[in-house]
């Protein structure tokens, strides 16, 4: 998709289909009045009779108004004026594409983004509008013998900012919101992608292919080495598959050879059955999503490099299945980590935890300036937070911050859950250093709290996306979150360091 801004009014597009706001009460956006002033009133005429009184949700398609060179216009109900906020303003947007699927416009020109929405600059609303557009185009359809015939397809988005002066902020933000979108959409393929295509082993081909295309190492550590390494915990997941596993490293290297990296370390289960401690039947499928926190690694690396962050980050993705086997683990079964800590296997159905904790270890040879971990850790977080927010864990208030100002900003947003030593205590084993469970109690945070045994080493936080990666019911797929997310936290530490490097090399 091609996307451009513009400042000019609605009504001299030459375009396939111009998209415009009507508030709650039949009020006209900006570019609704011109469009109504050029056609003499025909905008306001078809209002009155009803067809659309501007409430949030409601969509109108007009095809030719006198004066208005546009081959169509869309009207789109935004609610009232004084409540279009971002949630508003992201339905609109999405509503709209909706409303434009069946249509054979190869380009639009949109006004949406000239409206004001409560607190946000022309940079967010044109980057939100990006991401949603892309996502809208997106279908799954590798897997279909038959793809869909599709028609004339959506080629070139215009986007409408009210001042000259907001171009060049404009432009900064379609590329932003393009890389994302891409990020996104190499989550969302791998997160679709079935346990028998996407193994751990597609899983390194992905971030090899990726190097190679941006020009960075990735290596890949086989269970030789993992052994060798004393990654006991890692192993004894992975023994009950198949599939061998596999450590996949990604080295970014955009900001100077003495920057730190920020690590991101995702959950890489390419199918979790549960083991031994096996799952139910039903909606076990969906357990091939378990790799999201490895696909979002991917999809913020491959965005961050398409973005030339200035920054260094390291991925690091543990990735396995897990399979009952006769050489699975064992209920009670005790593993010794990287670390040298001993764990107590009681259920094992908690491995994304097991594989983690030695991937974290693994990832202090890096020296992080912070290192989060993504995960789609726990069926409790999905209870607790459900589709809305990432639960996010820490144990730097700093990093916390951080990462749900990002998520506020990229509205991919995450909630912190505490990480009090008081919970540590559910861990407690009679025969090893810890347990692998805690409890009904508190999962999601138990989950954080072992992770937190194994990450004293380094500024670290956790977010748990059982409930944000992907859907369930009819719309079932990948989402590509928490990607956006992250993008933002990498961008902002970029933005961050380079006004600090600035600041040193200014003669004194
Ligand atoms: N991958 C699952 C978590 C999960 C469950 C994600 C449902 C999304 C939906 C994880 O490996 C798991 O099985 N966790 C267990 C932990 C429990 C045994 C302490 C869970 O949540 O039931
Ligand atoms: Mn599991
Ligand atoms: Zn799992």
């Amino acid at each position: 998709m091609e996307f451009s801004v513009k400042s000019g009014t609605a009504d001299k597009q030459r375009t396939g289909c111009v998209v415009a706001a009507v508030f709650e009460g039949r009020r006209l956006s900006a570019a609704a009045e011109q469009l109504d002033e050029a056609s003499q009133g025909a905008l306001t005429g078809i209002l009155r009779r009803g067809d659309l009184d501007g409430r949030a949700g409601q969509v109108l398609l007009l095809h030719t108004l006198p004066n208005v060179p546009s081959e169509r216009v869309l009207l789109v109900g935004c609610g009232k004026e004084k409540e279009f906020h971002e949630a508003r303003y992201r339905e609109a947007v999405a509503r709209s594409m909706d409303a434009l699927k069946h249509i054979g416009a190869t380009e639009i020109a949109f006004f949406l983004s000239e409206a004001e929405v409560k607190g946000r600059d022309v940079a967010w609303k044109i980057r939100q509008a990006v991401e949603i557009i892309e996502a809208s185009q997106y279908r799954f359809e590798q897997l279909k013998s038959k793809p869909k015939p599709s028609k004339r397809a959506l080629k070139r988005v215009i986007l409408a900012v009210p001042r000259r002066s907001d171009l060049a902020n404009g432009e900064q933000a379609i590329r932003e919101g393009q890389a994302l979108a891409a990020g996104v959409r190499l989550a969302r393929d791998l997160g679709n992608l079935p346990g028998n295509i996407c193994t751990p082993e597609y899983l390194a081909d992905q971030a090899r292919d990726l190097g190679k295309h941006h020009h960075f190492k990735v290596s890949v550590l086989e269970e030789p080495d993992m052994k060798s390494l004393g990654m006991g915990a890692l192993l004894s997941v992975s023994r009950g598959s198949r599939q061998p596993p596999k450590l996949i490293v990604l080295e970014y290297r955009g900001g100077a050879e003495d920057q730190a990296p920020i690590a991101l370390v995702g959950k890489g289960l390419t199918f979790d059955a549960g083991g031994i401690s096996i799952k139910p039947a039903a909606n076990m499928d969906e357990m091939k999503y378990d790799m999201c926190g490895a696909a979002s690694v991917l999809g913020a690396i491959k965005a961050a490099a398409e973005l030339k962050l200035s920054l260094n980050i390291v991925g690091v993705i543990p990735s396995s299945e897990n399979l009952p086997d006769g050489n699975a683990n064992k209920p009670g079964d005790i593993v010794t980590s990287m670390s040298g800590q001993t764990v107590e296997v009681l259920n094992t159905d908690a491995e994304g935890r097991l594989i983690l904790c030695d991937a974290l270890t693994y990832t202090e040879r890096f020296e992080p300036q912070a290192v989060v971990d993504i995960a789609t850790l726990t069926g409790a977080c999905v209870i607790a937070l459900g589709g809305q927010a990432s639960g996010l864990m820490s144990n730097n208030d700093q990093l916390a911050r951080e990462l749900l100002n990002a998520g506020k900003y990229a509205w991919d947003r995450a909630w912190q859950l505490p990480l009090w030593e008081e919970y540590q205590k559910q861990l407690d084993s009679n025969f090893a250093d810890m347990a692998n469970i805690g409890g009904r109690e508190a999962g999601a945070i138990i989950g954080g709290s072992f992770l937190a045994r194994f990450t004293k080493k380094f500024k670290w936080a956790h977010l748990d996306i059982a409930g944000t990666a992907w859907k369930t019911g009819k719309e079932k797929g990948a989402t590509g979150r928490p990607v956006p997310l992250l993008v933002q936290f990498l961008i902002e530490r970029a933005s961050k360091y380079a006004a600090e490097t600035s600041k040193e090399t200014v003669p004194a």
